[in-house]
C-alpha cells in the first residue's frame, strides 16, 4: 500500500510494534504504536457539520484534457529503465520507455509475469528491486535519487496489487499521520483530529466506505474488495499528482468496481494523472484511458488506444506480438 512508503510497521513477539516514520532528511524516528493517539475514535453517526480542508495536490473534479489552456506539462518521463531483483540479480525490466503528461490516464496491460507490478514498485522505490540503468524524471526531478518517502510526499501514489495489513494501527491514525505529513511537506498547518474528521467524511462517501472502517486496523480482516476501496480512500485523502493503480479492479464485484472507478474519475484534475495496470477491459470502460500500453518481457512493446484492448479481449496477447 502506498502509505507504507512513509510509515513502515514492524513487530515481533518480543518487542512492541513500532512505526517507523521517515522524514525527508532520511532519518527515521521510531516510536511504539502504543504512543499513537488513542482518542480518535470515529462515531458511527456523524455530526451534521463539516469542516473543509484541501490540499494543493487536490482539486475538484475537472476535465482531464490538459491544464489551464496552456500546454500540458510532462509529469513523468521514463527512459530505457532497467531493473533487477535485488536479491537474485534477475533482470525484470528491460528498457521501459513511457511519458505521462498532466491530465492523462495511461493503462498498462500485459501477460502475467511481464513486469507490470515490478515497474510500478520500481517507480516508488521498493527495496526489492535495484535500478541498473535508464532514468526517471518526475515533475522535473530525478525520481531515482529520491527516498521512497520523498517520492510519496512529492505526489506519487501506488495502490499495491496486494495491499498489506498493519496490525495494531487504526486506519484513522494511519491516514491522519500520512495526511499531516503531506501537509507539512506542502507547508500547510496540520489538521487536528476534529478537522481531519471533517476532511475525511466526504472522502468516505466518495468511496462508499462506512465510517467504522476508520476504527479498524489497516486492512486487517478486510475482504479483497474492501482493501481495494481502502486504497482509493488513501488516494482520496492524500491526493497525488500521479496515482499508480495496480490491478485496482481485481477482486471487485461490479458495484465496487463502479464505486472505485467513480472515485478515481472524481479525483482526476487537469493537472494530475493516473497509471493503471489491469487485465480487464471492463475497468477501461469506467476509467477511460488516454493511452493503452502492452508490457512484454519487461518493456513496453506496443502503445495505442482502446482498440488494443478490444483486440486483446478477442484474440489474447498472441495478437499483440504479431500485429
Ligand atoms: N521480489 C521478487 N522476488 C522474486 N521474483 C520476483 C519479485 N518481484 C517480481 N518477481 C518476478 O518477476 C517477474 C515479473 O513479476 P511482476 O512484475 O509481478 O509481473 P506482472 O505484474 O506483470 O504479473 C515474475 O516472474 C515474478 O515472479
Ligand atoms: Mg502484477
Amino acid at each position: 500500500m502506498a502509505l507504507l512508503h512513509r510509515f513502515s510497521c514492524c513487530s515481533s513477539p518480543s518487542s512492541p510494534p513500532v512505526i517507523s516514520l521517515t522524514k525527508s532528511t532520511s532519518k527515521s524516528i521510531l516510536f511504539p504504536i502504543s504512543h499513537l493517539p488513542r482518542h480518535r475514535r470515529f462515531p458511527q453517526r456523524f455530526p451534521s457539520f463539516r469542516l473543509t480542508a484541501t490540499l494543493a495536490a487536490e482539486s475538484p473534479a475537472g476535465s482531464v484534457s490538459g491544464g489551464g489552456g496552456g500546454q500540458p506539462k510532462l509529469l513523468l518521463e521514463v527512459k530505457d529503465l532497467t531493473a533487477v531483483i535485488a536479491e537474485s540479480g534477475q533482470k525484470i525490466l528491460n528498457g521501459v520507455n513511457l511519458s505521462i503528461y498532466e491530465g492523462e490516464i495511461h493503462a498498462i496491460m500485459g501477460k502475467n509475469g511481464s513486469g507490470k507490478s515490478t515497474f510500478a514498485k520500481v517507480l516508488v522505490g521498493h527495496k526489492d528491486y535495484e535500478v541498473t540503468g535508464g532514468s526517471v524524471v518526475f515533475k522535473g526531478e530525478n525520481l531515482l535519487e529520491m527516498e521512497p518517502e520523498d517520492r510519496s510526499l512529492a505526489g506519487l501514489f501506488l495502490s499495491f496489487q496486494s495491499p498489506v495489513e498493519i496490525p495494531g494501527v487504526s486506519n484513522s491514525d494511519f491516514l491522519q499521520m500520512a495526511y499531516n505529513a503531506r501537509r507539512r511537506k506542502l507547508g500547510l498547518p496540520e489538521l487536528d483530529p476534529l478537522q481531519f474528521y471533517g476532511y475525511i467524511m466526504p472522502k468516505l462517501e466518495m468511496v462508499n466506505i462506512k465510517a467504522d472502517f476508520l476504527n479498524r486496523n489497516v486492512n486487517e480482516g478486510f475482504s479483497g474488495g474492501e482493501k481495494k476501496r481502502n486504497e482509493i480512500l488513501q488516494l482520496a485523502v492524500l491526493g497525488a499528482e500521479l496515482a499508480i493503480l495496480d490491478e485496482i479492479d481485481s477482486g471487485l464485484d461490479v458495484d465496487a468496481l463502479r464505486d472505485v472507478s467513480k472515485a478515481v474519475n472524481a479525483l482526476m484534475t487537469p493537472t494530475n494523472s493516473v497509471l493503471m495496470i489491469t487485465h480487464y477491459r471492463q475497468l477501461l470502460e469506467f476509467i477511460k484511458p488516454t493511452y493503452i500500453h502492452i508490457m512484454d518481457e519487461g518493456k513496453i512493446s506496443k502503445t495505442g488506444d482502446i482498440s488494443i484492448a478490444n483486440i486483446l479481449e478477442k484474440e489474447g496477447y498472441k495478437a499483440m506480438s504479431t500485429s
